[in-house]
């Protein structure tokens, strides 16, 4: 599928707008159209359904070491300081960075890709920032603006090796930066913190500055006694967030995959040290069958375990749930979710101070007089079992999502281009979005198969009493081979008409979305038989 099509029918029927379209966009931020809102709140219900108000505590879930409880939690975009320097974003949240002397324009250094071209005896690094399958064209396109060459001059122009990283690269003095026109504009590469500055109160100067977060995850851990004290949750047990992040990333793009905002789905789950291994396992395989279980089936879904050396000191587990989404090279996956293993790490981190990270776990980052660099919070964050009266710090596993990537990754799935019969019987190229029915931003819409006969008022009969109990739509205008064509496009897995046959023996058809299959059922049937092929 080509990824330009999937963005144009979002445009189209209202799933993804640009923010603030109409003054040109704001780059790395996205709007959710009518259907889009719907189909992400669809995204995030399944999930605080699946994983947290559906949970069943009682019983022991399979492939779990025991039973385990799920609670919830909503907290601040904007927490205390202190919070950032003891998780190790203040020191440690940052991307390298190249600037462009020439266009003022600012790069990740490990995005900029380009390839060696050699024409006169020079040799140059060309690079680019377009989708991988426009690389090769573009930087053709910008080889032969520099050295000045016509179509006719191309034999002049050769290339010495593949597509390579600008971290590969240690002299820029050969580099033509993307929308550069001269060599060696670039900077060095330079450390940027993602965080998102702003000032709290009336006091503009540092003592009032604060960060949006970068993350849910930390609003969990510092609230990790308050739920302990205020519900009667006993380890194992998670607690989970849903909610928006803000990382201000050099270079978004590729569609809603990288934007500076965006919505996480986290569980901080906490467990005794000495089940931590199992319950990483647990936690990783539970996850992936969520994936599948919504329609990421195939073979573009991978589940990838970091390599020892990939790992954080304090973890003896990292996996990431990944999705060949059709932007990246053929072969590439982007990451969906990642699962870690994060030990003690964070709770100690906000007892004691900022741990150090780079070597020993066990040893908290001092200052140049011997004192925490960044003091804890102080406060008791340890966990005490009522039964063999053990005190210890939970370990913690922690499957990180994002709704906006999990969203993008069902939408790209669903895309499909197939072939059924128009109103007149001749074959059509059909552009359907396959959604799960789960997910699918309106379950089933109503029609009469024309204005008249009564066929309206017995339609809009149907439509109030599913409307009920789902998002359905009404509509009478137009053929009726067109209005399901629309549905299709908009994901609507069912329609249901209503004929001259309803008049007689209050019967409708019923159409998939993803078979063609009509059949006919009572009207009295048709909620229970919605309600039952939207769980299915
Ligand atoms: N608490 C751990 C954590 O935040 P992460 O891998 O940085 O881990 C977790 O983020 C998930 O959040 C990612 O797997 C991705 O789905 C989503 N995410 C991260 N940065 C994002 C961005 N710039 N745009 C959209 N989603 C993002």
């Amino acid at each position: 599928m080509e990824m330009e099509k999937l963005v144009a029918l979002c445009k189209r029927r209202g799933y993804l707008f640009q923010s603030s379209e109409i003054y040109g966009g704001l780059n790395g931020f996205w709007d959710y159209g009518p259907l889009g809102v719907e189909l992400k709140r669809n995204v995030k219900e399944a999930w605080w359904r699946d994983m947290v108000s559906g949970h069943d505590d009682l019983s022991v879930l399979p492939g779990a070491p025991a039973a385990y409880e799920m609670t919830g939690l909503d907290c601040t975009i904007i927490m205390h300081p202190q919070v950032w320097k003891c998780s190790g974003h203040y020191d440690l949240f940052h991307d390298y960075m190249v600037d462009c002397r020439q266009t003022r324009k600012r790069y990740r250094h490990d995005q900029v890709r380009g390839r060696w071209a050699q024409c006169k005896e020079q040799r140059v690094f060309v690079t680019t920032m377009v989708e991988a399958s426009l690389e090769e064209e573009e930087s053709q396109r910008r080889a032969m603006k520099f050295f000045k060459l016509r179509n006719k001059d191309l034999d002049a122009l050769s290339w010495d090796g593949g597509f390579q990283v600008l971290t590969e690269i240690d002299d820029f003095s050969q580099v033509l930066a993307p929308d550069a026109t001269e060599l060696d504009t670039l900077t060095e590469p330079r450390e940027f913190n993602l965080m998102f500055k702003t000032y709290v109160g009336a006091l503009s100067g540092e003592e009032g500055a604060a960060f949006l977060r970068p993350e849910t995850a930390q609003g969990i851990f510092v609230n990790f006694k308050n739920v302990v004290d205020s519900s009667r949750v006993k380890v194992p047990f998670g607690i989970a967030q849903i909610g928006k992040s803000f990382r201000n990333e050099i270079t978004p793009r590729n569609f809603t995959f990288r934007s500076r905002e965006f919505e996480q789905m986290e569980i901080e789950f906490f467990c005794h040290p000495n089940a931590s291994a199992d319950w990483y396992t647990y936690w990783r395989d539970r996850r992936m069958q969520w994936y599948q279980a919504l329609g990421l089936a195939g073979e573009r879904l991978q589940l990838r375990e970091h390599d020892a050396d990939e790992l954080s000191h304090y973890s003896t587990g990292t996996a990431d749930i990944e999705y060949a989404f059709p932007f990246l090279p053929s072969g590439e996956y982007g990451e969906l979710e990642g699962i870690a293993h994060r030990g003690d790490f964070d709770l100690r981190s906000h007892m004691e101070g900022k741990l150090d990270e780079s070597s020993d776990p066990l040893t908290v980052q001092l200052d140049e007089h011997g004192k925490p660099k960044y003091r804890g919070s102080g406060k008791d964050l340890t966990y005490r079992d009522e039964v063999s009266n053990e005190r210890f710090t939970p370990h913690v596993i922690e499957p990180s999502a994002g709704a906006d990537r999990a969203t993008l990754a069902f939408l790209c799935e669903a895309y499909t281009e197939d072939a059924a019969p128009d109103d007149k019987g001749k074959m059509q190229t059909r552009t359907v979005l396959s959604l799960h029915p789960r997910l699918a931003p309106i379950k089933a819409a109503v029609f009469p198969l024309v204005k008249k006969d009564g066929m309206p008022e017995i339609a809009k009969d149907i439509y109030r009493a599913l409307k009920k109990k789902f998002n359905v739509f009404y509509d009478e205008k137009g053929a009726v081979g067109r209005r399901y064509r629309r549905q299709d496009e908009a994901g609507t897995p069912f329609c249901i008409t209503v004929d001259g046959d309803t008049l007689t023996d209050q019967t409708v058809t019923l159409r998939d979305r993803d078979t063609l299959e009509q059949t006919r059922i009572k009207i009295d049937e048709v909620v229970s038989q919605i309600e039952q092929r939207v769980q299915a």
